[in-house]
């Protein structure tokens, strides 16, 4: 019996002339769980995407159990027990969970599929890990914790032995946290082997038997479980001895920018709805909004975003009526968003970075020529490099495609555009998620600077320390309901642990 159940050795990939993953070895051993820790666009996700067969190497050997594996596609890192659940999920939305799990095998392919018998064996599956999964809703009906369950049952029917699971935390609940964590011990204990991607320290501490750090596409360190504490990851990962922020508090006493007053949509849901929701953000203030997912936040983003419309109840901006605007006209009321679902709504992938970063501005005069007829390339040119720099966006230049750049690195994108227009009132939800550390405390300082230039913010989280580390006013949303609205500076914490369980 070899002694690792996977090696990669010395891999290199290249992308041209850049180089995003450089000499980089890892060992795994049967039943290990080993963290890869770096910053946005560290080289985590391709250095994985290697191994799952998505890219060829420019250079390296990978072996499996000791022997050399060719993994030249997805189809052969499958027969070799490799499974991936990528950062952004694969999933066929309009299908079922059943027919996502087929889709693709030869239970999909022949003509007669015993679908009775292969239900019973997913059955099985699912049961044997706790996935608890319901066959035959479509994508859309299920949550996002639900989702990845499903993708992690489809790589084990699969025949998984080493898993690898690239962020898969940065969409969950804490308490799906705890469920996923729960499965991964499972699996280790089964003897399956699991490749972890997370920025949150305290996840990587409870959960990894190792860890590997990367910085720039090189290995930097290698830590055994309890070898280093959180400080020391996070330095070892940005290269740099980094300092926890702490933010003043503010009590503004100036105009309010958003006022909501009894409003209802879509009441009687507790998941989907607002029910009864008032509160007011004044100029530089920062209203966090915190609570678990799917408590009507996504609603109330969308209200004050104009995506949806309340049924009953008063919604004002800057003292206009707005209960029965578009987005398009919250975007000409001087309204950024930066949105919960960044590939959905965020972004235009397949153009370029600095393309996206002047998204809804194009035929402003800062970038445009001839009365907004003729776009004045050389402002956005400036303009992109100036964002790149800014909000250190890893590109090698502004007119790659947003969809070549890591997943941290888009959300910068949306960042740069949102903040950069000098908002009256930002929505800012989930603002860090994907961020590496380094990256996430810039963008609680950039809040924080607008909040002292005026801007009014509302800032929806379910990362309770973010909420409580930047807000100065602070709610909990509970089954559509707004709870409480404590003091941001002395939060009172016992009375917000009851808010977000529904408790006054
Ligand atoms: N198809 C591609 N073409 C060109 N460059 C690419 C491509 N895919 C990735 N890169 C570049 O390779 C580098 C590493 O990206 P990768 O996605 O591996 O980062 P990561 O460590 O997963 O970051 P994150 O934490 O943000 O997800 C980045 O600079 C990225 O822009
Ligand atoms: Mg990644």
């Amino acid at each position: 019996m070899a002694e690792y159940v996977l090696q990669m050795v010395d891999i290199t990939k290249q992308f041209g002339a850049f180089t995003a993953v450089d000499s980089v070895s890892i060992n795994l051993k049967k039943g290990e769980v080993l963290t890869l820790l770096g910053e946005n666009g560290a080289g985590k996700s391709t250095l994985m995407n290697v191994l799952c067969g998505l890219y060829h190497p420019t250079h390296g050997k990978i072996f499996i159990n000791g022997s050399e594996a060719a993994i030249s596609s997805p189809a052969s890192a499958v027969s070799n027990g490799i499974g991936m659940v990528h950062q952004h999920f694969m999933l066929v939305e309009a299908f079922t969970v059943f027919q996502n799990i087929v889709m693709g095998t030869t239970a999909d392919r022949s003509f007669v599929i015993d679908e009775k018998k292969l239900r019973k064996e997913i059955q099985e599956l699912s049961d044997k890990y706790g996935l608890n999964i319901e066959f035959d809703k479509k994508i859309t009906e299920i949550s996002v914790g639900a989702q990845q369950r499903v993708e992690i049952l489809k790589i084990l029917w699969r025949g998984a032995e080493i898993l690898i699971l690239d962020e898969p935390t940065a969409v969950l609940t804490d308490e799906e946290t705890v469920g996923l964590f729960q499965i991964i011990r499972k699996l280790t204990a089964e003897g399956k082997s699991v490749i972890f991607i997370s920025h949150k320290m305290r996840e990587v501490m409870e959960i990894s038997d190792k860890i590997t750090v990367l910085r720039a596409g090189k290995v930097v360190e290698n830590f055994e479980r309890g070898a280093a504490d959180e400080q020391t990851l996070a330095n070892t990962m940005v290269g740099r001895q980094m300092v926890e922020s702490t933010y003043e508090k503010v009590k503004s006493a100036d105009v309010p920018i958003l006022v909501s007053k009894n409003v209802n949509y879509n009441k009687s849901s507790k998941h989907n709805g607002l029910n009864n929701v008032s509160f007011e953000i004044r100029r530089g203030e920062i209203y966090g909004v915190a609570g678990v997912d799917g408590n009507g936040q996504s609603e109330l983003a969308a209200l004050v975003t104009g995506l949806i419309q309340p049924d009953d109840g008063e919604l004002d901006l800057k003292g206009l009526h707005v209960g029965l605007f578009d987005p398009g006209n919250f975007i000409a009321q001087n309204v950024s968003h930066i949105p919960e679902d960044r590939n959905k709504m965020g972004l235009v992938c397949d153009m370029t970075i600095k393309e996206n970063l002047i998204l809804k501005a194009e035929t402003s005069p800062e970038f445009s020529q001839l009365h907004g007829w003729k776009l004045d390339q050389k402002a956005i040119k400036n303009h992109s490099n100036k964002m790149r720099i800014k909000y250190d966006i890893r590109c090698r230049t502004t007119d790659q495609l947003v969809s070549q750049l890591s997943g941290g690195n888009q959300q910068k994108v949306i960042l740069a555009r949102e903040m950069e227009r000098k908002p009256d009132l930002l929505i800012a939800v989930h603002p860090i998620r994907g961020l590496d550390i380094g990256a996430a405390q810039f963008i609680h300082d950039q809040l924080i600077q607008a909040r002292d230039a005026g801007c009014a913010i509302l800032l929806i989280s379910t990362d309770l320390a973010e909420v409580l580390l930047i807000s100065d006013r602070i709610s909990v949303m509970y089954e559509g309901r707004m709870i409480g609205e404590f003091d941001g500076a002395n939060p009172p914490m016992d009375k917000i642990a009851l808010a977000l369980s529904g408790q006054q």
